[in-house]
């Protein structure tokens, strides 16, 4: 990804055909990362901060206003339709309602067939079904379900169903847009030991998309955190919750007691109301909530810098993150 970006139109009530839009939701802005084959990245950040429309954006679902999508080196993000249509199998991707996201008139074995047909047109009747049975069997599916429909089996069902589905066509990437908040916490934690089960297996790069943090931490080798549409902080699992280096990181960390009381140095408390995307503040786009806030955070970006961690941060003052965070006062 490079520079990434996707804004929606700001619609102006009912009166939009007529006057045509008024402004723009930035939902991704400007974001920059890379994903290797084998790894996992996490994404977190608060609800509305861009995490599903990245997602979307990746799979081809969302159109990009700028920036670039590139998937292993070719950039896609310019393809048409029938460009797309080869690398559309490597690129796959798992949603939140597991009931929602599946076809209710198709059968559990022809929910799971369909991306092969579409996709995968090369693939004979035969193998096709050979290959269903073969992935149900893999995430954990009793191949007696095949014949049930969506609403005849569970929640937790429907996901490994949603993830069989994703993988039939054996992409290289997978896309987990929050894959298990919508399962209680047993099935939750089944799905996610299947999902690095899988990762490790078919040496996935995957984006693992979630609010929880400790479910991230679970599962991620490197970690981003989004706010606003941009990119906060991407570091390595441990130094991230270790020795957070940006300010929304810690303060995301501090909300949670288990994760706080790890925290070396002060807490920080999140102020106030996360802006709206379609007005985001000048400079920096968290400097309304950042206890660290100073002038140059409303005239300049932060750009995402190395820090000592090895990791970066999109903070004018990371340079200072190493000793612990102390607010400064205007
Ligand atoms: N199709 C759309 N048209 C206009 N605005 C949209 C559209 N989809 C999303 N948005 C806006 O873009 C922003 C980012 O939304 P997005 O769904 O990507 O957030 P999210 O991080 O996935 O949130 P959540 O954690 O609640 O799932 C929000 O302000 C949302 O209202
Ligand atoms: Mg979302």
């Amino acid at each position: 990804m490079r520079r990434l970006r996707v804004h929606y139109p700001l619609k102006r009530g009912r009166v939009w055909p007529l006057f045509g839009p008024c402004g723009v939701i930035k939902a991704v802005d400007d974001m920059h990362f890379d994903l290797h084959a084998g790894e996992t990245l996490g994404i977190v950040g608060e609800s509305g901060c861009g995490k599903s429309t990245l997602a979307r954006a990746l799979v081809g679902l969302e159109t990009p206003t700028g920036g670039q999508i590139s998937i292993d080196g070719h950039n896609v993000t310019a393809y048409s339709d029938a460009d797309w249509r080869p690398l559309r199998r490597e690129v796959q991707i798992v949603f939140q309602d597991p009931q929602a996201s599946l076809n209710p008139r198709m059968s559990i074995a022809q929910c799971i067939a369909e991306p092969l047909k579409t996709l995968c047109p090369e693939v004979g009747a035969n193998e096709r079904s050979a290959r269903v049975l073969e992935m149900m069997q893999r995430v954990g599916l009793d191949a007696e379900l095949k014949d049930r429909y969506p609403h005849e089996i569970s929640g937790g069902q429907c996901q490994r169903v949603g993830i069989a589905r994703a993988l039939v066509v054996r992409p290289k990437v997978l896309i987990c847009d929050e894959p298990v908040s919508a399962l209680d916490v047993s099935v939750q934690a089944q799905i996610v030991h299947l999902l690095v089960d899988l990762q490790r297996e078919y040496g996935l790069a995957m984006l693992f998309i979630s609010h929880d943090l400790a479910v991230v931490r679970q599962l991620s080798h490197r970690v981003m955190v989004m706010y606003l549409g941009k990119v906060m902080e991407q570091s390595a699992r441990d130094a991230l919750f270790e020795a957070p280096q940006h300010p929304y990181t810690r303060a995301l960390l501090s909300a949670v007691p288990d994760f706080e009381a790890q925290l070396p140095g002060e807490r920080v408390e999140l102020i106030g109301e996360i802006p709206s995307p379609s007005n985001p503040p000048s400079g920096c786009v968290f400097r309304t909530r950042c206890p660290l806030v100073d002038h140059v955070c409303a005239q300049q970006v932060p750009v995402l810098r190395r820090v000592p961690s090895g990791g970066y941060s999109a903070c004018h003052f990371a340079a200072y993150a190493e000793s612990p965070m102390i607010p400064r006062t205007a």
